[in-house]
């Protein structure tokens, strides 16, 4: 176990988070500033909370760039990765953004010697995989999109440095982070900030061997995502995107939605760019 602690017990590391200025960053850095010495790293200047949040310890860079990665990974012992283009684009813009940060990053772990990585992988890594009773972690990647690319191939990532160089990753294939559920495929999908802060908590210090990919998604009624290889690693959510059901209305689309892990992002209206124009 990494730090001394589990779940949702203080146990003092030095953390860096990627993408601290993104959504989920700002939410895990001023949740976590109190048990963790934090350090960010973004392409946008952190928010004033943020900033509080790291002490001031953040630097403004692209992690995909190896000296960048070095500066921000020295010193830490995890790396919360989420930094990333949260949707679908091009395929040079995925490769760089999840693919080459990725790699960057655990470059810059193996010299350093930090031995965690959680990652901010995705359903779309398996989106093309049909609704059924119960989604486990083994099914192959199905990605829906170039961005569910970028997710698969991050995640292969982390399995290489894991067998090469003895790095231990827990990759989260997040559902939907809101604060409240949006739509009825949202009821199966939600994952809460409080939930989500849970869940990395658990993952910085879990037991792992090699790399162990876990749905990241609230303890929600309708959930047909396993719960339980996250439950494994200590991470036990307590929301339930039930508790909103009555305030989200039907739309047409949500049967569509719902068929696949995907939701919208596999549905054949949505639109997947091409890599290259016809010449
Ligand atoms: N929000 C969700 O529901 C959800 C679901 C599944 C997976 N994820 C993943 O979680 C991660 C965080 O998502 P989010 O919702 O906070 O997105 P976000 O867009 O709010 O934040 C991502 C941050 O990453 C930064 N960034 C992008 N490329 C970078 C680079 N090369 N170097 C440094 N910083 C870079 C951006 O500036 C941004 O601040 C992403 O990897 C995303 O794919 C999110």
């Amino acid at each position: 176990m990494l730090g001394g602690a589990r779940g949702d017990t203080v146990c003092g590391m030095r953390i860096l988070i990627t993408g601290a200025s993104g959504h989920i960053g700002g939410v895990l850095a001023t949740r976590l500033r109190d048990e963790h010495v934090i350090r960010g790293v973004d392409l946008s200047p952190p928010p004033a909370d943020v900033s509080d949040a790291t002490g001031g310890d953040f630097v403004v860079g692209d992690c995909s760039d190896p000296a960048v990665a070095h500066r921000v990974v020295d010193g830490v012992d995890a790396v919360v990765h989420l930094a990333g283009i949260a949707t679908e684009t091009d395929l040079p813009a995925i490769l760089s953004t999840h693919v080459e940060t990725t790699a960057a990053l655990l470059d810059a772990m193996v010299s350093h010697g930090v031995a965690r990585m959680v990652y901010a992988s995705s359903n779309h890594a398996v989106g093309m995989t049909p609704r059924c009773t119960l989604l486990t972690d083994d099914v192959p990647p199905r990605p829906d999109t170039f961005y569910g690319v970028g997710k698969v191939a991050a995640e292969a990532l982390l399995a290489l440095y894991a067998d090469r160089f003895g790095i231990s990753s827990v990759a989260m294939r997040i559902g939907s982070f809101l604060e409240r559920p949006e739509t009825r495929r949202g009821l199966s999908t939600w994952l809460s900030y409080e939930d989500c802060t849970r869940m990395i908590r658990a993952a910085l210090t879990a037991d792992v061997d090699g790399v162990t990919a876990i749905y990241g998604i609230s303890n929600n009624t309708d959930a047909w995502w396993d719960l339980e290889p996250g439950r494994a690693l200590g991470y036990h959510p307590r929301d339930d995107a039930a508790a909103f059901a009555d305030s989200i209305p039907t739309r047409p689309e949500d049967d569509i939605e719902g068929a696949r892990v995907g939701g919208p992002f596999a549905t054949k209206e949505f639109h997947v760019p091409p890599f290259s124009e016809a010449p």
